[in-house]
């Protein structure tokens, strides 16, 4: 149902029931399961999408600055490749990179609306109502939604270029992946495009940098899920007591972050009416961050049914933007 937020036009699918059953059912079912794990989407209330703003300027954080760099290199080839007058991005959190695009297409004379679309009410409705401010008659809708559930119920109007950047495509397995991409696909029509940035596979070592810092903030980002279900489920995680854990799967080609139980703990869930236990080490999966080839992206967007039209990348080689057409 629409709502108004001053300037800003919110349609919000994640309404406090529905919010509430799909925690409980991640929870539970990622806490009964051996391996544990709980899907990265909960880290992200309002601290864990500031988490992550600060975790994109940090210096072993490469993927944003290259990514930035592929925008402000090409996004005007974006734009006019694209065709598009209307921009849709997937996971659009602060939207601080989108401006590259939405100038482009201001540039263009083509820029008519802008749907940003996340799970966090808060950094959403915030970034909306900046990007109204700073581009005077665009036409901002923004749209609280699960990009695994909510596709199909996307603004269709204009021709759409579908944004989804920051290399969050790789937090869905490969299973998840081709679901999504092919849902995304189902939902565009013929000129529509989707732009994926994806960050590529490279040394090792740098790769698991860029996911434990020196500092400590991604150790941060990763506890604040527990303080996520403290706060929703009435639980009584430690999350001091959970180390912050970052390795490279190299058969899977991707980094997984975890949380390690630092000794033996009983954990209450009191609205789930819940026990769970967590032996000294157990580490509990929270996040998978998928790395790419080149090839293997061409081949996942054909078999989803885009024709890829172009594939920039920055001059080291770390990341990823593809376009494709539907
Ligand atoms: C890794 S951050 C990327 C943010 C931004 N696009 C960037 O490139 O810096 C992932 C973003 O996706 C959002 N998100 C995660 N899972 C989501 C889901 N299932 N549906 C919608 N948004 C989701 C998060 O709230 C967060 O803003």
């Amino acid at each position: 149902m629409p709502v108004s937020q001053s300037a800003v036009r919110l349609t919000n699918h994640l309404g406090h029931d529905y919010l509430r059953q799909a925690l409980e059912n991640d929870v539970r079912g990622g806490l009964a399961s051996t391996p544990k794990h709980l899907p990265p989407k909960w880290f992200y209330d309002a601290t864990g999408s500031d988490l992550f703003s600060q975790i994109t300027r940090l210096p072993e954080y490469y993927p944003t600055r290259r990514e930035l760099a592929i925008l402000r290199a090409q996004a005007a080839d974006i734009v006019r490749r694209s065709g598009a007058d209307t921009l849709v991005e997937l996971g659009s959190g602060t939207s601080e990179k989108t401006v590259l695009l939405l100038d482009a297409l201001a540039a263009a004379g083509a820029l008519r609306a802008y749907t940003p679309v996340d799970v966090d009410a808060v950094t959403l409705t915030d970034a909306a109502r900046r990007l109204t401010a700073r581009y005077p008659g665009l036409d901002v809708h923004a749209v609280c939604a699960d990009f695994e559930q909510h596709l199909a119920l996307l603004p269709r109007e204009g021709r759409r270029m579908v944004a989804f950047l920051g290399g969050t495509i790789g937090n869905l397995d490969p299973a998840a992946r081709e679901v999504f991409l092919k849902e995304l696909r189902a939902t565009l029509n013929p000129g529509d495009s989707f732009l994926l940035g994806a960050d590529l596979v490279k040394d090792t070592g740098r790769l698991v940098a860029a996911y434990d810092d020196a500092a400590g903030v991604t150790a941060a980002f990763n506890r604040n899920v527990l303080h996520v279900i403290n706060r929703q489920l009435d639980a009584d995680f430690e999350p001091d007591a959970f180390e912050h854990v970052a390795l490279y799967d190299m058969r899977n080609d991707w980094i997984e972050m975890r949380l390690r139980a630092t000794r033996a703990m009983h954990v209450r869930l009191d609205d789930l009416d819940l026990s769970v236990s967590f032996a000294a080490g157990e580490e509990m999966r929270t996040e998978i961050s998928a790395k790419f080839r080149r090839e293997g992206l061409h081949r996942e967007l054909v078999a989803a049914g885009f024709t890829p039209t172009f594939h920039y990348t920055d001059p080291t080689g770390d990341f990823s933007l593809v376009l494709a057409h539907a």
